[in-house]
């Protein structure tokens, strides 16, 4: 887990604000959930035998005995706020801001505190629903201003047909069993679609030989994906179809996709997303989203060249005081001129005028306003020009209308 401080966080700064512009066009509304929640909220949504809930939450029994987990991701916790009937459910398009926290080997790509930028729209299954959020997904990678990336898609289909699916996988895969290694045996018994995306040459190797997950499923599942596709074609944006593409979290039904850079190395997903059903309360809910994590994206756009420093803060001005009595007037003009919203900054007590030009220099300011008992006399500021040395005398209209012009 890191701090997060300058010059870094000044591309935090541009991406969230970018983010919440294009969330704010396509409507949707800010939600801020706790960090901390029940485990069971996780276990039930995400499935007990998934990764992140068998081997990554962070867990603890609080004074009262609950059991609670630092929240993995954000999409259980949304669907919680909106089944709980604060929002209207059928129509609700959130999206969160925030650190999730999973307990893996920390490497390149992989933290134990992260961020996601996420969205969760509610509904029944719908291509064009789906479509849109990749759209704005596009959009967002646009206004970041990522170039280079790419979007696997798949589809997995229905939790009726999951049996069918799973019965075609295992019966293609049973009769290759003994020339896998032994985790990927272990994972035939308990998620056979976990599988599909694994690394391991030998397990790629028999992947190739059977039926693709499309292929085990009905007619009506291929053709909603046909209509994903072509509604994305529609709206100009190109959709990689990966049959080996399944997610890590057991909600997922019909469309699934990830975006993808490789300037990333070997996690070099950016986001995850797809539709979803989960059980909550007793009842189904229906939905679609995606959750982009920060640190890749930022990883994503240092490797295309795009860096913190261009989003740092416009230089401010710097006030120098010669002499006590202009001390406490520029007091008073460092105020005033802030709340006319000028950035600037003064030393808080009597120091030589080398000193503070020193501190102006370091803090990268472009102008100092300097004033000592002559200044004060003549109600006149000089203003130096750091970049090339010249210095000018003004009165307040005229200096304050050069600072305005330069906001
Ligand atoms: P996910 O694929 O588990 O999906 O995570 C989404 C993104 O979060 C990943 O693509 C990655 O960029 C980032 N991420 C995940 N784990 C880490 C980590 N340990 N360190 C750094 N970044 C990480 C979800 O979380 C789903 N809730 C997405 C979703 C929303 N599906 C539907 N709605």
């Amino acid at each position: 887990m890191s701090d997060l401080a300058p010059p870094d966080v000044y591309i935090w700064q541009m991406i969230e604000q970018r983010a919440r512009e294009v969330f704010a066009r396509y409507r949707f509304e800010e939600v801020r959930t706790p960090v901390l929640e029940k485990t069971s909220l996780f276990t039930h949504s995400l499935g007990d035998t998934t990764d992140v809930v068998t081997k990554e939450m962070y867990s603890l029994q609080d004074r009262g005995g609950r059991h609670l987990s630092l929240r993995p991701e954000g999409t259980a916790g949304a669907v919680r706020y909106i089944a709980s009937g604060a929002e209207e459910t059928a129509n609700a398009r959130i999206y969160y801001i925030g650190p999730m926290f999973r307990c893996e080997r920390p490497q390149a790509g992989r933290k134990r505190q992260f961020h996601q930028i996420g969205l969760e729209a509610a509904g029944a299954p719908n291509p064009l629903a789906d479509a849109e959020v990749i759209a704005l997904q596009v959009h967002l990678l646009d206004a970041w201003g990522l170039k280079g990336s790419r979007i696997r898609l798949n589809t997995i289909g229905l939790p009726e047909e999951r049996a069918a699916v799973l019965d075609g996988l295992r019966e293609a895969i049973r009769p290759r069993l003994s020339e896998l290694p032994e985790d990927a045996q272990q994972r035939f018994e308990t998620n056979v679609l976990r599988l599909l995306d694994s690394k391991d040459p030998a397990v790629q190797e028999m992947i190739n030989d059977i039926p693709t997950v499309t292929e085990l499923l009905s007619d009506d599942s291929r053709a909603y994906l046909d209509t994903v596709v072509e509604t994305l074609r529609g709206l100009e944006i190109d959709v990689e179809i990966d049959p080996s593409l399944v997610r890590g979290l057991d909600y997922y039904v019909h469309t699934v996709w990830e975006v993808v850079h490789d300037g990333l190395g070997a996690q070099n997903a950016l986001s995850g997303g797809g539709r979803y059903r989960i059980q909550i309360g007793g009842k189904p809910f229906d939905g679609v989203g995606f959750a982009m994590g920060v640190e890749r994206m930022i990883a994503a756009l240092e490797a295309s060249g795009v860096t913190a420093d261009r989003f740092a803060p416009q230089p401010a001005v710097f006030i120098a005081s010669l002499g006590e009595a202009a001390l406490k007037e520029n007091l008073l003009l460092m105020q005033t001129l802030r709340q006319r919203g000028i950035a600037c900054e003064m030393e808080l007590k009597a120091r030589k005028i080398k000193a503070q030009m020193k501190r102006a220099d370091k803090l990268g300011d472009e102008r100092v306003i300097i004033r000592g008992d002559s200044e004060l006399e003549n109600g006149t500021f000089v203003v130096k020009n750091m970049t090339d040395g010249t210095q000018q005398e003004l009165e307040l209209p005229e200096l304050m209308d050069m600072l305005e012009r330069e906001e």
